[in-house]
């Protein structure tokens, strides 16, 4: 059997709600994990336990182009290798068509569509490497469809699905792998004011994980490019 503890596996946003549960359960498999967050003094208990063998957790803020570069290079040099890149951390502030909200437009550019392309970009030598590198991108069910006064959250979320799919297209002869996931409504914080639909009736982040740790295990003649993930109907 393959050994899982050799695969190291890059996480940004891992200190709460989707990334969080990824990080859980990917390290109950016993992946060794590189936590991009922009607070790594503040990890939650649950991961602080964890040796540094297993667990790198680094300052990473996706409004800062340099800290990308200086997150990868620390994967590297404490685990030798990246064989994942989940790219999960994301913003969501709502706009509507008709609002003059540039500044949040660009806010959303910066952090959701910007940020994980910069972190393939830097990712993908080390992923060619390792000959079953894979990239699982969370964008949501807004990077398929538009919603209300979801504007520029759906903007930004379209344009992380452009890159996914080229990343997609570009790492194939190389054994690199992509996956967007694009859940509805997630009971995290980002949902915890939405009012006009229950907060039991949402995927749960743990779902997610689920699904993060079963592509992980796939190989690469068994692609999923796009998993969808319901908790309404949907005509798409
Ligand atoms: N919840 C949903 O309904 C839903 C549905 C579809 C897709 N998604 C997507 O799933 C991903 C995770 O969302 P979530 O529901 O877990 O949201 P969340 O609970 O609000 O967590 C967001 C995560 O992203 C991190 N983050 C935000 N801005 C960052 C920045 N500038 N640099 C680095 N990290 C940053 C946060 O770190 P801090 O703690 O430092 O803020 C946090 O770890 C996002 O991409 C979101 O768009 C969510």
């Amino acid at each position: 059997m393959e050994n899982l503890a050799k695969k190291v596996i890059m996480i940004s946003g891992a200190n709460r709600g989707i990334g969080l549960a990824i990080t859980e359960k990917l390290l109950s498999e016993n992946y060794r994990l590189s936590l991009g967050v922009r607070n790594p003094e503040q990890l939650p208990g649950t991961l602080a336990s964890s040796a540094d063998t297993v667990l790198l957790c680094q300052e990473y803020d996706a409004r800062n182009h340099d800290s990308a570069k200086t997150w990868i290079d620390a994967t590297v040099k404490q685990f030798g290798r990246i064989d994942g890149l989940v790219n999960n951390a994301g913003i969501l502030h709502a706009t509507g068509l008709e609002d003059d909200e540039e500044d949040l437009l660009d806010d959303m550019w910066e952090v959701n569509a910007k940020a994980p392309l910069r972190l393939t970009r830097l990712a993908f030598p080390y992923l060619r490497k390792s000959g079953s590198g894979r990239i699982i991108d969370i964008i949501s069910m807004s990077g398929k469809r538009v919603k209300g006064n979801l504007v520029g959250y759906s903007m930004s979320k379209f344009a992380a699905m452009a890159a996914s799919h080229a990343a997609r297209l570009q790492g194939w002869d190389d054994g690199i792998r992509v996956t967007a996931i694009c859940p509805g409504y997630v009971r995290t914080d980002m949902t915890a004011e939405v009012k006009t639909f229950e907060q039991e009736k949402m995927s749960r982040p743990e779902d997610i994980a689920q699904i993060v740790n079963t592509l992980l295990l796939l190989p690469n003649e068994s692609v999923v490019p796009e998993v969808m993930m319901n908790c309404v109907f949907e005509t798409h």
